[in-house]
This record gives C-alpha cells, structure tokens and sequence, in this order.
C-alpha cells in the first residue's frame, strides 16, 4: 500500500490507473479506522480494481465549539488497517495541502441539508460537501463509497454527483454495530465505560419503533414520541432530533402510508458525546406485514 500525502501526485496515479483502463474506489474517511470503515474498503475491494482510503480530519465541517482538536487520530494504526483490509492507497494530504492559502470556493447543497443535522451543525454539509468533491476530483474516482451511518450526508453526497453530473457510482454500505447495537464509529471511543453501557438504547428505541410501525402505526408525532420516551430512560442522554422522515426527501408528513420508504434519525448526546444512528423502513403494505430493512 502506497501512502500519498500530494494532491498533484495523487492525481497523477488516478490519471495513469484510469489510461490503464482500471476502476477506482475511493472510501473517504477521516481516520481512526474501525470494523466499519474495514467493511467500507472491503466493499469497495469488490467493486473495483484499485482501492484509495482517504484519511484527512476535515476542520471545515466542525464548528468552533465542536471536537476537531479531539478528533482520535493514530495515523500508523490506519495505515497498518487500511493495509491488511487491501486498500492500494491511502491519500493523507495535511491541511494545507487541501485549503491553501486564498481557497476560498464552497460547494453548497440546499433542501436535504437544512433538517436534523443541519439544525443543530448549520455549517457541517458545506465542510463536507466542499472536502467530499475535492476528494473526488483528487482522486478520480469510478465509485464511491459511504456508510449509511450517516444517512443525510449520503443524501448531500447523492445530490452533489447528480446535480454537478459527476460520472461516479454511489456505493452506500450498511451501519457495522456493536454487540447491543451501537453503531460503529470513531467517536465511541469518548464514551466512558458507564456511558458505554447505557448506548445501546439508541439502537433499541430504533428497533422498538420499527415494531409499532409493523403493528400498524403511521401517526409521525405518535413515533416520533415514542422515540423519544425509549431515549429519556438514559438520565444522561440528552437529543438533539429523534425523528421519522421520508428517506428520499427528509419530508415529513403527519401520516406515512403504505410503501412509503422512511428513514428513523436520531442524534443525542450521551454525556460529552455526540452520537448518531438511524435505520431505513418500508411502511407496510398490511398490517403486520412490515419489511424490515436496515440498509439500502
Ligand atoms: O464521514 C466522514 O468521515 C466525513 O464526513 C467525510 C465524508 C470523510 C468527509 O470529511
């Protein structure tokens, strides 16, 4: 596995992989690399002939108050993983390298990106659909792939290689989860052990509403509300959102109906960290006949 830290020179890779007639994938991250980005990388190793992981904790899409300086970041441990999972290269530009001085150009996606996340991180979609498109035309590639745990960036994702016609497949992978359903991600690692304990309740307040939408439910602010009363048994947790909305769109009705697919989003804070999950669901056709589906 190569290491690359020039964009010029990435750029070059991706030209000469390309005149080479080879497909690339390329698994954007920010590092501090767990069994979930292992899948996302594995993922792409089916999909294509040449894997570049992105490692690059992207200051534009935190806000001054949030956790950039604490980002984990063990920069070997991500090569030494990215590396047994077969990725051929990890680009890892520093700061400078991707916002020189005088960058000043944005990339700025509307409708999808003004609910839930947008509320409460009102400047995050504008980071990352700015870094994500500058990875994408560093690194040239055919596909792309993303984890579903953050379901409304592959919205804002979606919407950048569609409205700006970029010639890029769209690859979202399901949410790795812990034993008690926790999703994976790097920010778990802030979370105490008693915390740790108690943060399988985001997985179940999701799962538990899923069974009343199979019993029949579609009243929004009746789901909604259960949400809600499963995540207040944790004392610590405090939510930013704990919604239902219509997965395409983040619209949302009174009443879902029958064939409507609806994405469950939640955000809180256990303690000091912030976590975020959801999970996808096809509003049932009958009652009790619900189709249960994760991911994509
Ligand atoms: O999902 C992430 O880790 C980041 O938002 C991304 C896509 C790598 C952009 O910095």
């Amino acid at each position: 596995m190569k290491v690359v830290k020039s964009i010029k020179e990435m750029q070059n890779i991706s030209d000469l992989l390309r005149a080479d007639n080879k497909k690339i994938a390329v698994v954007p991250t920010m590092g501090y690399l767990h069994n979930g980005h292992i899948s996302l990388i594995e993922k792409a190793n089916e999909l294509a002939d040449i894997v570049i992981t992105t490692l690059f904790v992207n200051p534009t899409q935190f806000a001054p108050n949030e956790d950039f300086n604490k980002y984990p970041r063990d920069f070997d441990r991500d090569c030494e993983l990215a590396s047994n999972a077969n990725s051929d290269y990890i680009f890892a530009p520093n700061t400078l390298e991707m916002y020189p001085i005088g960058h000043s150009t944005i990339v700025l996606v509307s409708k999808v990106t003004e609910k839930f996340e947008g509320t409460f991180r009102p400047s995050h979609f504008q980071g990352v659909s700015t870094i994500v498109t500058k990875l994408f035309n560093i690194t040239k590639p055919h596909f792309a792939i993303f984890g579903q745990k953050d379901y409304q960036q592959t919205l804002v994702v979606r919407r950048i290689i569609e409205d700006l016609n970029m010639d890029i497949d769209l690859v979202i992978a399901a949410t790795l989860r812990e034993n008690d359903g926790l999703a994976m991600s790097s920010r778990n690692v802030y979370l105490q052990e008693s915390e740790r304990k108690k943060a399988g309740i985001i997985f179940r307040a999701i799962e538990e509403v899923k069974r009343l939408i199979a019993k029949g439910e579609t009243n929004r602010k009746i789901l909604n509300s259960n949400l809600h009363k499963i995540l207040r048994e944790v004392v610590e947790i405090k939510i930013d959102y704990a919604s239902i909305a219509l997965a395409d769109s983040l619209e949302e009705p009174e009443y879902f109906l029958s064939g409507d697919k609806a994405v469950i989003l939640i955000a809180c804070y256990l303690g000091k960290t912030r976590l975020i999950d959801n999970s996808i669901i096809i509003f049932p056709n009958k009652l009790n006949e619900s189709n249960f589906i994760e991911s994509f």
